[in-house]
């Protein structure tokens, strides 16, 4: 078995890859985690208010779909069109989450969303359409262009092809409305990297054992916290500050990309 339940320091239940070695949400549970760092973080419901056509949401790593059912609780009676489109190469953790969905908790109130998903790849809740999308996140999708990014796919070490600089470009280049992308690392490398890419980033708000996490964006607007010239400072000393990249190991950053992230759209 792929998969397995444990309890959380909170209590929750949540799910546990073997063979990733990876719990998912972990330390707080999956709702805690998956509105503080996502749905809250984002201004999901606020923005999607501010809107006229429909508020585009790429769920990047559906997973147990913890962070798909906090978007859907988020929108419960608002009266806001939303697109929620999530992205897998599998469909094996919401399969063994569905199967024990009553000690998870958190998806029984969407049991009959969640058949139609698993079923026929798309679900309606209120007012949000929900889209299954299988496939390889590397080959960034041709999903409606989105506002905001869950990026909650395992971590740099057990998942490395989402996390290089080649990857974090290319989804660059498909957002053409304005968008965040939320994730769980505070590492300098990560930070770096989205940088590199053309992101704006910020620091993002704690959860768990994390005092911070991180927020990217495509407009410095849509951050609280920008990087600063003090996080500057920190990457030049840090002993592994590099940019991902595939086939490089850590390290120091180089000083090409010390140039180019210092005279970048960040620091600008
Ligand atoms: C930590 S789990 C996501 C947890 C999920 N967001 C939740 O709320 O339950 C990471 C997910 O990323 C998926 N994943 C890993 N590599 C991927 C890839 N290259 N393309 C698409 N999905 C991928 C895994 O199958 C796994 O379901």
């Amino acid at each position: 078995m792929a998969f397995t339940l444990v309890t959380v320091a909170s209590g929750a239940r949540s799910l546990r890859s073997l063979e990733h070695g990876e719990t998912f949400h972990p330390v707080v549970g999956p709702m805690i985690e998956a509105h503080g760092l996502h749905v809250a973080q984002s201004r999901l419901v606020e923005r999607a208010q501010e809107m006229s056509g429909p508020f585009v949401i790429w769920d990047v790593g559906l997973g147990a779909a913890a962070n798909a059912v906090a978007v859907l609780d988020a929108f419960r009676g608002v009266a806001a069109r939303v697109e929620l489109h999530s992205f897998d190469c599998t469909l094996e953790p919401l399969v063994f989450a569905r199967e024990h969905a009553a000690e998870l908790n958190y998806l029984m109130p969407w049991l009959p969303q969640l058949d139609a998903l698993l079923s026929s790849g798309t679900a309606e809740a209120g007012s949000v359409r929900w889209y299954f999308h299988q496939g390889d996140f590397r080959e960034i999708p041709t999903a409606p262009a989105p506002h905001a990014i869950l990026y909650d796919p395992y971590s740099p070490a057990a998942n490395p092809g989402l996390w290089t600089l080649q990857h974090f470009t290319r989804l660059r280049k498909v957002l053409t409305e304005p968008c965040t992308l939320t994730n769980y690392s505070r590492s300098t490398a990560v930070r770096v990297t989205l940088a590199l890419a053309g992101f704006f980033v910020g620091r993002g708000s704690a959860t768990g054992e994390k005092d911070q996490t991180t927020i990217a964006a495509t407009h410095r607007e849509l951050l609280v916290a920008p990087l600063d010239a003090a996080w500057l400072g920190r990457v030049r000393r840090s002993t592994r500050g590099a940019a991902l990249r595939e086939s490089v190991g850590p390290g120091p950053i180089s000083e090409e990309d010390f140039r180019a992230l210092s005279g970048g759209i960040l620091f600008q």
